[in-house]
């Protein structure tokens, strides 16, 4: 199959960064569909940590790289970003990165509306603050400025005109002050000269691209458990997160994601409020969050810890069409004595298996675990399934089992090369 597409199996954070830098040498282009930068993908490279918001992570190997229209981009962050890229190395120009014309932006007020409504609300969702929300709802609200509107002051104006009319109420309302229109103009002039240049029609390109028999890497960000319809809503982001959004997200066909890999941490983790049925909230729960380093590469916040959960991998196997999984971080359960895992849930005296949709029976699922042993051993940086212990390969053929999903590569350290393939995606 020519394409793949890697997304987040669980609550985000899974390692997708790291999967989609080793898999890009494989690849010609690499792309992102969705999400902003609210995402924060962790790549290292020997002595070298590259920590990507907005930019796909196969430009860390020089390769192609689109910001799909899928994406809501604060220009500000992109142009920081490539910046901080440069001074690691990593020169980004217009031959190196697309970002596609009809792509919406993420404006300082959006940023102001996330952060004043999470300060405000008494259920609050723990959002990362940077304006996704309110950027993808004026994007489906049809007052959202797009990357093309910036080589058109005529249109920025008008638009900007459209955009106040709408969140002028919602500020005076939450109390913050009046967003003076001129002074964004200003700022968007200011930033335009610098920005258009990477700005192209991405879906041409990816059209072109695929005609010539090239290889694209989809890269997702967060974690089908975020998605906006079939997570854990409200407790979500507001993107769709799953692989179909590949296709809208670029302008690239149905056919065009191919073959599904979906990343899954041999645990669970998730940021900010929700339910999570397997939270662990004693001290094995604190030594995954310790062993794992569980902080949050975007706001620095402790990721909730938790068993794996297989119910809830299954659901996301069958959300995304996963044909295969990359199991991530193994060896951060290196030593425990015991293992649990989830396989389904309790609820009400019935046994379910998988998340129902509302927010207070997800509330009260009672996990039900079967347990295993775990290992002494290290696995940490083996580089061959030959190298791990047997308990660990028990652990990963369960998993495969209650899944219904082959492992098709083991993540054992974060750096590129402590990686084992057992089935290469784009052979498949
Ligand atoms: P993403 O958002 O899915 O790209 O994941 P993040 O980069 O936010 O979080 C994953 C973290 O785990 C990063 O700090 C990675 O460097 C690290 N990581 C990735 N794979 C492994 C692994 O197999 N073992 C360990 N110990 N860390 C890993
Ligand atoms: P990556 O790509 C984990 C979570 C936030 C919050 C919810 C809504 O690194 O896996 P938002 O700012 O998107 O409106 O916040 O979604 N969230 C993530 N959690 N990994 C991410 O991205 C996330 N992006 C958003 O913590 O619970
Ligand atoms: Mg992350």
């Amino acid at each position: 199959m020519a394409n793949v597409t890697v997304i987040g199996a669980q609550w985000g954070d899974e390692g997708k960064g790291k999967l989609v830098d080793w898999l890009s040498n494989r690849a010609d282009v690499v792309v992102r569909f969705q999400g902003g930068h609210n995402a924060g993908h962790t790549l290292v490279v020997g002595d070298q940590v590259y920590k990507l918001s907005l930019l796909p992570s196969g430009v860390v190997q020089g390769k192609l790289s689109i910001i799909g229209n899928g994406v809501v981009v604060d220009p500000w962050h992109l142009l920081k970003e490539i910046g901080t890229l440069g001074e690691q190395g990593v020169k980004i120009t217009p031959d190196l990165l697309v970002l596609a014309d009809n792509a919406c932006l993420i404006l300082p007020l959006h940023r102001d509306l996330d952060q004043a409504r999470e300060a405000a609300a008494t259920n609050k969702i723990g959002t990362t603050g940077r304006g996704i929300g309110p950027a993808y709802e004026d994007k489906v609200g049809r007052r959202a400025i797009r990357v093309a509107d910036l080589a058109d002051r005529a249109a920025l104006e008008a638009k900007i005109d459209r955009l106040l009319a709408h969140h002028t109420p919602l500020r005076r309302g939450l109390g913050l002050p009046e967003y003076d229109g001129a002074a964004l103009l200003a700022e968007l002039e200011e930033m335009a000269p610098k920005i258009l240049p990477f700005a192209r029609p991405a879906w041409l390109m990816l059209d072109e691209v695929v005609k010539a028999g090239r290889r694209v890497l989809f890269e997702g960000a967060q974690g089908a458990l975020l998605d906006v319809d079939h997570g854990t809503y409200p407790y979500v982001t507001s993107s769709n997160t799953v692989a179909g959004q590949a296709a809208a997200g670029s302008g690239l066909g149905p056919k065009g994601p191919g073959y599904v890999l979906g990343i899954v941490k041999a645990y669970t983790t998730r940021v900010g409020e929700g339910p999570f049925p397997t939270e662990l909230k004693d001290e094995v729960g604190q030594h995954l969050g310790t062993v794992g380093r569980e902080f949050g590469t975007v706001t620095g916040r402790s990721r909730r810890c938790g068993w794996f959960d297989a119910a809830l991998v299954r659901q996301s196997v069958a959300l995304n069409g996963i044909a295969g999984v990359a199991l991530t971080k193994l060896d951060v359960l290196d030593g425990l004595p015991k293992l649990k895992i989830c396989t389904g849930y309790e609820l009400n005296g019935e046994a379910i298996g998988y998340l129902p949709a509302g927010l207070k029976a997800q509330g009260q699922l009672m996990p039900v675990y079967e347990e295993m042993d775990g290992w002494s051993e290290t696995t940490q940086g083996a580089r061959s399934w030959k190298d791990l212990p047997a308990n660990a390969v028990k652990y990963v053929r369960r998993i495969e089992e209650l899944i219904g999903a082959p492992v098709s590569l083991l993540s054992t350290s974060p750096q590129r090369d402590d990686t084992i393939l057992m089935r290469d995606p784009f052979q498949d």
